[in-house]
């Protein structure tokens, strides 16, 4: 049995607990689902005022829903559509603070209102992206965006 809890006083802190347990998590397991399943797992128990966290993996160039907590969510996005999709084309961390605002943007939960992907890429090949939706609005913030990239490096080579 895994019993993280990880309550840290401030963002710093929560995201260095969660990559280091994440490296614990991951560390010598080679299936990929596996370890987005403990990540989404991770992150959703101790990330506080998300509504939605997971992955779409990149398969042949479409994204398509993987391991994941919170709402049953569209299957398949295009690259290139909504912000997930927007993530996987550009390769560059998407930070939306009204998503309502954000031209395509696909409501799986209607309680979504800021969102924030991070790519997954390894050699050069987009592998996933990390998906994480809150009901508040600019909900993430440069300490959100810079946890969030440390986990998906440790993820990067995890899947
Ligand atoms: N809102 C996302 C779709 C995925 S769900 O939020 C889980 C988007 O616009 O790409």
């Amino acid at each position: 049995m895994y019993d993280f809890r990880i309550e840290a006083a401030d963002k710093a802190t929560l995201y260095a607990d969660l990559a280091s347990a994440l490296e614990g998590l991951v560390a010598g397991e080679p299936d990929g689902i596996a370890n987005m399943a403990n990540a989404a797992a991770l992150i959703w128990e101790s990330v506080p005022d998300l509504n939605w966290a997971g992955f779409y993996r990149n398969i042949g160039g479409e994204l398509v829903l993987g391991p994941f907590q919170g709402r049953a969510a569209c299957i398949r996005i295009p690259f290139g559509k909504g912000v997930c999709g927007a993530a996987a084309s550009t390769r560059q961390v998407q930070r939306v603070d009204d998503v309502h605002a954000f031209p395509g943007h696909i409501a799986c939960d209607s309680a979504s209102n800021s969102e924030l992907v991070v790519p997954i890429v390894r050699d050069g090949k987009l592998l996933a992206v990390l998906d994480l939706d809150s009901p508040l609005g600019a909900r993430f913030t440069d300490e959100d965006e810079a946890g969030c990239l440390k986990l998906c490096e440790i993820l990067a080579s995890a899947i």
